[in-house]
């Protein structure tokens, strides 16, 4: 199963996605990076790896129609068949997510429908769980869909918020259970993808 992996910057979910499939716990090949930002830490990575990263603006097409068209080209040119979103911090477009039918999947640092949406990433999805004085939180992992943050959810784990934590703290230990359970579920996907080949 040939993946592209969406990504804006760090990269450890693509890290982590890399080292299952180097341990054999993942049946799939990363085939493509598609990132929007040049400096992203992931896109090095890949890089390094020599997997090909192709870079796309939506500033540099003329409108929404052929910047979509562009980026189905390089998933086809690559023939990618799954899309994993590990911090892209863009709205795919929708005729992406149409030519590509259940067929992306999103993490999210959080257990939605709580904590999603416009503005929840990076610490400030930690702080308003924070400020919101839950006692648990977690990971959510689910279908994109043409609505931020809102497809169907496939797997979620949660996490526990302790005494003391900050966002910083808070978010260091949901983000050791995205590393476990994001390949978990993509191995699943995958196992699923194979059997029916
Ligand atoms: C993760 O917390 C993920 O859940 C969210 O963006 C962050 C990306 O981190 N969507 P990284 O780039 O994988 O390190």
């Amino acid at each position: 199963m040939n993946l592209a992996v969406f990504l804006s910057g760090r990269g450890s979910n693509f890290e982590a996605i890399l080292e299952a499939i180097d341990k054999g716990t993942l049946a799939a090949s990363v085939c493509l990076v598609v990132t929007h930002n040049p400096s992203a830490l992931g896109a090095r990575t890949a890089l390094s790896r020599g997997i090909p990263v192709v870079l796309l603006q939506r500033e540099s097409f003329p409108d929404g129609g052929s910047f979509a068209t562009a980026m189905i080209a390089a998933l086809q040119r690559h023939s990618v068949d799954w899309i994993v979103l590990a911090g892209y911090m863009k709205m795919v477009p929708p005729a992406v997510v149409k030519a590509f039918p259940g067929q992306i999947v999103n993490i999210h640092p959080a257990l939605l429908p709580k904590f999603g949406g416009k503005g929840m990433f990076g610490h400030h999805v930690h702080q308003a769980v924070l400020d919101a004085g839950e006692t648990v939180t977690g990971v959510t992992i689910h279908f994109v869909d043409e609505i931020y943050d809102h497809g169907l959810v496939i797997a979620q784990e949660t996490v526990p918020v302790l005494p003391g934590d900050t966002a910083a703290t808070l978010g260091a230990r949901v983000l050791e259970m995205e590393h476990l359970i994001y390949p978990r579920i993509l191995a699943k996907i995958a196992g699923e993808y194979h059997s029916r080949q």
